[in-house]
């Protein structure tokens, strides 16, 4: 059999929860868009754990270090919550192995069109943590000044192709990491002249995002603010079931995944709205595989699907696989792919 080169191979990652039933519908929608793709399913997370005891084995590591990008649904699983081994470690580790720091978290509405830049393999998930010895648990916060300038770099040519306007989240006014963030994000501001910059305060940031998300353009910030802001302008712009990701490194494969966990509430009825794992499809053809019209096609057919198949927790009847249905059929009548399943 011959085996494509890496530029055609995807590695999914379909999760846990709800993430097999809206990987399902991501997998579709993408063999029709490009029949030629090799797609390799591997497992990661819950699914890892009950079949091999880790939640990154090897061969799922290998396959994406060696694919050119990985579409991935999410992890977790509340029978793992307070185990040793958890669902979560093996992606904060596949984010680490692919160094992916630059997470492109966008959202938009009416009057809203917001680009969050969140850094992805620093701060708080990485770094130092355990138990001393009077029983003091602690997680660190280190950066150093490279990993802030790699992913601030990224948001400023993010800023120079939109609006020109760049905000930096952070907590200066407490924390040393957020005060060398500031200087970082002014000594870059020199090479950009085009781009307005200004800093908001975490807290304040949270505020803005709940009351006039529409006032910003590319938001930068650190992992964990950029974590529990993502959430938030996901939820003033429609809900969490639409909000994609992409995750990028310099030059090795990147990986789509939702913003959303794993739903276990709704796992398994139907219930979950694909959009999206299909919009992170979307970033996937247009960041991971050049594929630019692709991408513009599945846009086009989500935008469709949402007008007039919603799911349940937008106010619609229709399921996860009603939704994904419309996207093939709305594909095959755009003129991109040629059969429908
Ligand atoms: P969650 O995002 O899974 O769910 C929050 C709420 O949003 C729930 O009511 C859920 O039903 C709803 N929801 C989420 N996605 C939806 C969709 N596509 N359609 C309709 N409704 C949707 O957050 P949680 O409950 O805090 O976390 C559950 C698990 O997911 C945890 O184990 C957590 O660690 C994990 N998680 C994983 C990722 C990831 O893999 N990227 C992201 C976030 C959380
Ligand atoms: C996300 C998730 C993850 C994160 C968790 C599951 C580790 O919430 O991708 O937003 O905090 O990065
Ligand atoms: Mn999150």
């Amino acid at each position: 059999m011959q085996s494509n080169s890496a530029a055609e191979r995807v590695v999914l990652l379909p999760g846990d929860g709800i993430g097999p039933e809206v990987s399902a519908e991501a997998r579709l929608a993408l063999e029709l868009l490009v029949p030629e793709l090799e797609l390799e399913e591997r497992l990661l997370g819950a699914a890892a754990i009950r079949a091999t005891g880790e939640p990154l084995p090897a061969a799922t590591l290998d396959a994406c270090l060696a694919s050119a990008a990985v579409l991935k649904g999410p992890v977790g699983d509340p029978e793992f919550d307070a185990a040793d081994v958890r669902p979560e470690q093996g992606m904060l580790a596949l984010r680490g192995a692919l160094d992916t720091y630059a997470n492109l978290r966008p959202v938009s509405a009416d009057g809203v069109d917001v680009l969050i830049v969140r850094e992805l393999v620093g701060g708080l998930y990485f770094g130092a943590s355990g138990v001393r010895e009077d029983g003091t648990v602690y997680d660190t916060c280190e950066y150093h000044p490279r990993q802030v300038e790699r992913v601030v770099r990224r948001a400023f040519r993010f800023a120079k192709t939109r609006r020109g306007l760049l905000t930096s989240v952070d907590k200066a006014n407490v924390l040393e990491t957020s005060r060398m963030w500031r200087r970082v994000v002014d000594e870059l501001a020199l090479e950009h002249p085009e781009v307005k910059v200004e800093h908001v305060l975490v807290d304040n940031a949270a505020m803005q995002v709940a009351t006039n998300l529409g006032q910003f353009d590319v938001i930068v910030t650190e992992n964990m603010f950029g974590d529990i802001l993502s959430d938030l302008a996901a939820a003033v712009t429609g809900g969490i079931g639409l909000a994609p990701s992409a995750s990028l490194s310099d030059g090795g494969p990147g990986i789509f995944e939702p913003v959303h966990g794993s739903a276990p509430d709704i796992a398994g009825r139907g219930l979950a709205n694909p959009t999206a794992m299909l919009r992170s499809t979307a970033l996937l053809l247009r960041h991971g595989l050049a594929r630019p019209e692709e991408a513009d096609a599945l846009t086009h057919a989500i935008d469709v699907a949402l007008a007039s198949t919603p799911t349940a927790d937008l106010g619609g009847t229709a399921t996860t696989a009603d939704f994904g249905k419309k996207i093939r059929e709305q594909l095959v009548a755009g003129g991109t792919p040629t059969v429908v399943r």
